[in-house]
């Protein structure tokens, strides 16, 4: 193998693994395995049980209560694009603040929502309200806390 394609073989490789462990590409694992089943890999939902997060204008009015939604679940009744949605959905008590972090930022720029990126210090600061204003919305929040 000659030395010059050898060295811009391993460049490739080594941009592959970058693009691979990216936080957009982690974001993009941990919603496939832990959110798609429901609003689907494309984000549009299923009908009126489960609301959509593609071009979501719930995502833009509640931008604070996102990362505590995905920590402990939602249990209320919620308007998303004008329709009403009324199902339980269950918390990820589990998920690191950097995995709920990079979870959010694929959500903001998956299916063109284009929503400005959210930094692990206001998830981390979302996350401390949620026991204090947002406790009787958590579906099994005590529980899983
Ligand atoms: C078992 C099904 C289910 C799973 C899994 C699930 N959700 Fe939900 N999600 C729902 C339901 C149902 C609601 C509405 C809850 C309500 O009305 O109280 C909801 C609401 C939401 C909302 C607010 C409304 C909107 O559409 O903007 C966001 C954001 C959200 N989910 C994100 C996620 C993310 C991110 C994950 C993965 C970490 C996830 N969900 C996993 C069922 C699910």
């Amino acid at each position: 193998m000659n030395y010059k394609f050898f060295l811009s073989f391993l460049s490739f490789i080594i941009v592959l693994m970058a693009c691979n462990s990216s936080p957009y590409r982690q974001g993009e694992a941990l919603y496939v395995t832990n959110c798609a089943n429901c609003h689907m890999e494309d984000g549009s939902g299923l009908g009126r049980n489960i609301p959509v997060l593609a071009q979501s204008d719930y995502l833009v009015t509640h931008r604070n209560q996102l990362a505590c939604i995905v920590k402990y679940g939602l249990k209320d009744t919620i308007l998303v694009n004008g329709t009403t949605y009324h199902q339980a959905m269950p918390g990820n008590a589990k998920l690191s603040d950097v995995e709920i972090t990079n979870i959010l930022n694929y959500v903001f720029q998956a299916w063109e929502n284009n929503l400005p990126v959210i930094h692990l210090k206001e998830v981390t600061m979302s996350l401390e309200t949620c026991n204090d204003n947002f406790v009787k919305y958590f579906a099994d929040f005590i529980e899983k806390r």
